[in-house]
């Protein structure tokens, strides 16, 4: 059920408590036929796209940026020029595309976040209100992503639990755990059926990391698959969760796909796969790339960064309330990870 466009208008009336509780609570995602993604032609969205094109049909998944995507990606699909922040224009994309749920991928990372706060807030707030006044509006379902930045230097950094303490150090992490309680709250006094997972760092090879904390991980492969040394910006034991993106991705359908009524959570679900420092990988990269080695120079911001975040999370809330298991360990990841960037011609590297 539709209740049109009134996003931020002079018709109150939609934003009063209550007045537009489109969606139930148990919305069932399952059935989701068209999705409209925001920030598709980041890291992430690069594969979550064609991920769930292969899984709903590829004309029922509207790709959007605030970029252009290379004509490749234009040809694979429906896409759009879409700032995430603009509630009127999210509103129309969702209703011109009969959009029944959004996977909201915009954001600015960490680091990036560091150097412009400002636009870090703009973006991560103003984009994750946009999309969840819509899905409110239009009766949509939605999934946001958090981050392992949601937590900070005082949250227990081994075993983190899924609810503990919160006080990020970064603006990055101040949007995230914003983020992870504006859905709760459209959830709990909306009945928008919102649903999130806290990713760890993601390492994949198709498209270069957008500015974060954990970049290291994928720049590490793309020197090593050129055979080149890699000079690393954070220091050799400085150990955060990872995991590999056909995992990251699996994890993301299988939660907007759960059954509603096993959620206790619904949103900002801890989930990792493996916890990485830059020697534990230089290690791995070394036995099978010879003469492969890794230098330090070290990023004091992005080192402090790191620090302030946990060692590793603790996922069984996952894993209890939906099924969540990773699939790739670290040598199954390094094998393929060396495989596909070996048959790229151009490896990215931002590195
Ligand atoms: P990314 O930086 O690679 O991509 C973000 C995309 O958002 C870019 O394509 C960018 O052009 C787009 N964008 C920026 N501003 C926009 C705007 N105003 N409107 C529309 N698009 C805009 O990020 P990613 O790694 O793909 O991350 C996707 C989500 O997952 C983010 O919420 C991020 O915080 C979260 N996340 C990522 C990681 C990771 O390791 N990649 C880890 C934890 C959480
Ligand atoms: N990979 C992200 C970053 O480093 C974590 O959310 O910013």
């Amino acid at each position: 059920m539709r209740s049109g466009i009134r996003l931020y208008s002079s018709d109150r009336s939609c934003r009063e408590p209550g007045a537009t509780q489109v969606v139930p609570a148990h919305h069932p995602t399952a059935h989701v036929s068209r999705i409209l993604v925001t920030g598709a032609g980041g890291q992430i969205g690069s594969e979550l796209v064609p991920a769930l094109r292969e899984r709903y049909g590829a004309d029922r998944v509207l790709s959007t940026d605030i970029r252009t995507p290379a004509p490749d990606d234009l040809a694979a699909g429906p896409f759009q020029v879409l700032d995430a922040t603009d509630p009127l224009a999210v509103g129309a994309a969702a209703m011109r595309f009969e959009a029944d749920c959004i996977y909201h991928l915009a954001a600015i990372l960490s680091a990036v976040g560091e150097r412009d706060p400002k636009l870090a807030y703009q973006v991560n707030m103003g984009g994750t209100v946009a999309v969840l006044e819509v899905a409110r509006d239009q009766g949509l379902s939605v999934f946001v992503p958090s981050s392992i930045a949601a937590f900070g230097p005082t949250t227990p950094r081994d075993g983190t639990p899924q609810d503990t303490v919160q006080r990020p150090t970064t603006m990055y992490g101040v949007t995230k755990v914003s983020g992870e309680l504006l859905c709760d709250y459209y959830h709990l006094r909306y009945g928008v059926d919102v649903r999130g997972l806290r990713y760890p760092g993601i390492v994949s090879w198709k498209a270069p990391p957008g500015g974060g904390t954990t970049d290291w991980a994928v720049e590490i492969f793309v020197h090593a698959a050129r055979g080149e040394d890699y000079t690393c910006f954070l220091p050799a034991d400085s150990r955060l969760d990872m995991m590999y993106i056909p995992d990251a991705l699996r994890a993301t359908i299988e939660l907007m796909e759960a059954d509603g009524e096993r959620l206790e959570h619904r949103n900002a679900f801890n989930v990792t796969a493996m916890q990485l420092a830059p020697r534990d990988l230089a290690a791995v990269l070394a036995e099978r790339v010879p003469g492969f080695e890794v230098h330090y120079d070290v990023d004091p911001v992005r080192a402090e960064i790191a620090e302030s975040w946990p060692d590793r999370i603790d996922d069984s809330a996952a894993r209890e309330q939906w099924g969540w298991a990773s699939r790739y360990d670290l040598d199954a990841m390094v094998d393929d990870m060396l495989e596909n960037l070996r048959a790229l011609d151009h490896p990215h590297s931002e590195g």
